[in-house]
């Protein structure tokens, strides 16, 4: 309520706001330009916090301009107090900061994942950050477990739907604990929601000048609601601005057996929330592995969340083994989405010179601990 009618910013039921399409600070594109964006970090868990630390000793060495505030939410905060997101946590986020940083969620300690659920998923949904951009890179022949597959060889990206579908929390249990027991979880797949991320692939894939986009679902079994995604895709697809774009469909079982047989085909893959968790770590492995894949959480216009794909990784917490590499090309990602290219350029140099060099961690065939690969990283950028 506060700002509503000041700063053009919308409220919502559980206090939560966002900026409408064109806040009052858009009329001085020229000093917003001069001022330095805003990043809030949140470290998280486990290697989360050691990848972060990583991202942002080496945002620091390149002297991007940018200002970055911590915030502690994590499994100690809920174990040390209870809470997951303070009460006007998303609404700080959406309105104090241009982007966030984010770790991973997820400690044994915490078994009914709640924290993670509520911070990470809780982002995702109540900012309603619909697009996760999972860009598939193979930086160096050596990182593919494929056989004479080189780096021009996996060069794609996958737009993961983020805000639908299984992750929506709609179903429940019957009978539970007794030989009778009913679990449903509903697959949610709304038309605006299936629409705006297939729109979001096609924009993708003519903003980057590439020619092929390809939607995966299981509409041969899942007939409601992927028989939602074949229609919209169709529609899209054959629209006049995207006559100069090939679409294609493939089933996600096939996909899988073609990511492995023959990565060169794809361009842009577009697909709903939970094929899309599964394919980006097959991807990862394409890549090199979890320690190299990153991502970003985007509502054009807002501010979006950007986190590498891995998780918190438990049994490599503390020891300084795990790859900060996939943190590193996080933070290149959301530079360039600050308009700091030349900067996040520089970055993904470096990491590309570093692979090269095997100026990495071990799961990549270096001999360096994260810290000491991060130095490397951030001496070759300042
Ligand atoms: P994980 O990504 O943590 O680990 C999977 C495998 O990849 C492990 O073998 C791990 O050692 C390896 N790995 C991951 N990141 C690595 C890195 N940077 N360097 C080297 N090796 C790396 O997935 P998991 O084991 O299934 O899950 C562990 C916890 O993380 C769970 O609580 C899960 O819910 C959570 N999780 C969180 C996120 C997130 O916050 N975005 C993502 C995935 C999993
Ligand atoms: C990911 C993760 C998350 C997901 C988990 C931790 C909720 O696996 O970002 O890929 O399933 O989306
Ligand atoms: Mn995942």
């Amino acid at each position: 309520m506060r700002f509503a009618g000041i700063q053009g910013l919308h409220d919502y039921p559980d206090g939560f706001f966002w900026p409408s399409a064109a806040p009052p600070d858009m009329v001085f594109p020229e000093l917003k330009m001069k001022q330095k964006k805003k990043i809030a970090v949140v470290p998280g868990d486990g290697i989360g916090k050691e990848v972060i630390a990583a991202a942002l000793r080496v945002i620091r060495a390149v002297k991007a301009p940018v200002e970055m505030t911590e915030f502690d939410w994590s499994a100690d905060r809920y174990l040390k107090d209870g809470t997951t997101v303070p009460a006007d946590g998303f609404a700080t986020l959406s309105r104090d900061f241009d982007t966030i940083l984010l770790g991973a969620l997820g400690d044994p300690r915490v078994p009914t994942n709640i924290h993670a659920k509520e911070i990470l998923l809780g982002m995702r949904f109540k900012m309603d950050l619909y697009a996760n951009v999972r860009p598939v890179k193979l930086l160096d022949a050596s990182l593919c477990p494929l056989k004479g597959v080189e780096p021009k060889d996996v060069d794609f990206t996958i737009i993961r739907e983020n805000t639908e579908g299984l992750y929506c929390d709609v179903g429940g249990v019957f009978k539970q604990g007794t030989a009778e027991e009913v679990a449903v979880q509903e697959d949610v797949n709304t038309r605006k929601g299936v629409e705006r991320i297939i729109r979001y692939a096609f924009d993708y894939a003519r903003n980057h000048e590439l020619k092929k986009v390809l939607m995966s679902d299981k509409s041969n079994v899942l007939t409601y609601a992927h028989g939602l995604w074949q229609r919209v895709f169709k529609e899209v697809a054959a629209e006049k601005v995207h006559a100069s774009i090939e679409a294609s469909h493939m089933y996600v079982d096939a996909l899988c057996l073609q990511m492995v047989r023959d990565p060169r085909q794809f361009q842009v893959i577009v697909t709903n929330n939970m094929f899309g968790d599964i394919i980006t770590d097959l991807a990862a492995a394409l890549q090199g592995g979890l320690g190299m894949a990153a991502s970003g959480n985007i509502h054009p216009g807002r501010t979006s969340m950007f986190e590498p794909v891995h998780g918190s990784a438990p049994p490599l917490a503390g020891k300084n083994v795990a790859n900060p590499m996939g943190a590193i090309l996080t933070a290149a990602m959301m530079l360039k989405h600050l308009g700091l290219s030349a900067e996040a350029e520089k970055i993904e140099a470096a990491v590309l010179e570093a692979v090269r060099l095997k100026k990495t961690t071990a799961d990549v065939g270096g001999g360096l601990g994260t810290k000491e690969c991060a130095e490397w990283v951030a001496n070759k950028v300042s």
